[in-house]
């Protein structure tokens, strides 16, 4: 079976990732590609290396070109999808990359973003564990099973894709909170971030001169907004009162993103349990994987992969875990991330079309 698929701020970074991995989709065929300021152009002159689609020809980014698909995927800045998906059909499926769906609560979404509220969509991170669902244990210290997200979005329609810096942190802490193995209420996360998390406009900060040989924290002092969407997974996965200091630093590299996230552990929690928690939480994950004991991922590893690595140790004096997750942000962190929740709601394999290795080095 084949699914006819529009692509919608084909132009950018997510919009481009998506492309090059629905090159390799069996039963994805992307029909129409749209964009803004470039509207008009090739695809070849944005994105001379995405070669299968280089004919096609940007259009505008209009309700009226996007419907008549089976699969339409949105890559816009935020605030520009919630008018043009109104106006799609209920049937068509819509996996939006944006962060115009992913909070569930409207007040967040006018302290941290502002302006009309579309309403929140089902979560595109099939791994996340849903406490007190139907199929997730109740007994205190026993874990949540990630069946019940997979369950949801096999039955919806509309899909609002994870932040990338949201997915590293989640991916690194949901199974110790699931499990009931860290405290919520003290976590500190600091990531190395790529500069394609910023998107592909020019910005002076973003210039080769001035990244090149130098890092720097942005969004500090807990006014990322990220940090909401965190709080949302971290408490659906079972967290009371979650708490998070998260600090994003920019670094010279093109793509990827290395969180280091620490939390207290629960007093009387052995080192074992700790790392059984992650172990048992990703053990039969296709993408999201623990690393052995004293072993640490590294960003370039997941480059190109829709991959998550995790490694984690306790820090026995210091009474805290300390968990180290690595994601490329533009594939497990967005387009990747995209196309797995996609295939679950097509009613597709999960995996397909998706790569597991990274390009090294
Ligand atoms: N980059 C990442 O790592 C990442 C990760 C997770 C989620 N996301 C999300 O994905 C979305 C796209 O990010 P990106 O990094 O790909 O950004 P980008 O590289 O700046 O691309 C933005 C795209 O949107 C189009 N566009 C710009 N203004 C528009 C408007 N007013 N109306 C309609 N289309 C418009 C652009 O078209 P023209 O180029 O033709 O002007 C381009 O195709 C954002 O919501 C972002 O938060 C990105």
């Amino acid at each position: 079976m084949s699914y006819s698929v529009a692509v919608a701020g084909a132009s950018g970074y997510a919009g481009g990732e998506l492309l090059r991995l629905l090159a390799a989709h069996p039963d994805l065929e992307v029909t129409t590609v749209t964009a803004h300021s470039n509207a008009g152009e090739k695809l070849a002159a944005v994105h001379p290396h995405l070669l299968t689609y280089a004919d096609l020809v940007l259009q505008r980014t209009e309700s009226a070109v996007l419907a008549g698909h089976d699969v339409v995927f949105l890559a816009l800045p935020h605030g520009a999808s919630g008018a043009i998906t109104a106006q799609l059909p209920d049937d068509v499926l819509v996996v939006d990359c944006g962060a115009d769906h992913r909070l569930r609560d409207p007040g967040a979404w006018e302290t941290w973003y502002g302006g009309e509220y579309f309403g929140a969509w089902t979560y595109g991170m099939p791994e996340l564990p849903i406490a007190g669902s139907d199929t997730a244990t109740t007994t205190p210290g026993a874990i949540a099973t990630a069946g019940a997200q997979r369950a949801s979005l096999a039955a919806t329609k509309r899909i609002a894709v994870p932040g990338c810096n949201v997915s590293a942190v989640t991916f690194g802490l949901a199974p110790g909170i699931a499990a009931g193995v860290i405290e919520a209420d003290d976590l500190v996360s600091v990531l190395s971030v790529g500069t394609s998390g910023a998107g592909k406009s020019l910005k002076l900060n973003l210039l080769a001169s001035e990244i090149a040989g130098s890092a720097s924290a942005y969004g500090v002092g807990g006014v990322h907004r990220h940090v909401p969407e965190i709080i949302q997974n971290l408490t659906a996965a079972g967290g009371s009162g979650v708490s998070i200091s998260f600090t994003p630093v920019l670094v010279p590299m093109s793509r990827g993103i290395l969180a280091t996230s620490t939390a207290k552990l629960v007093p009387g929690t052995t080192a074992a349990e700790v790392r059984a928690a992650w172990q048992a939480a990703y053990a039969d994950e296709p993408f999201a994987h623990l690393l052995p004991e004293g072993v640490f991922p590294r960003s370039g590893d997941t480059t190109g992969a829709n991959t998550v690595l995790v490694g984690l140790a306790v820090d026995e004096r210091a009474g805290r875990v300390v968990v180290v997750s690595a994601l490329d942000n533009l594939v497990k962190g967005t387009a990747g991330a995209a196309i797995q929740s996609a295939n679950l709601a097509l009613g597709l394999d999960e995996t397909l079309g998706l790569p597991v290795n990274g390009v090294a080095p």
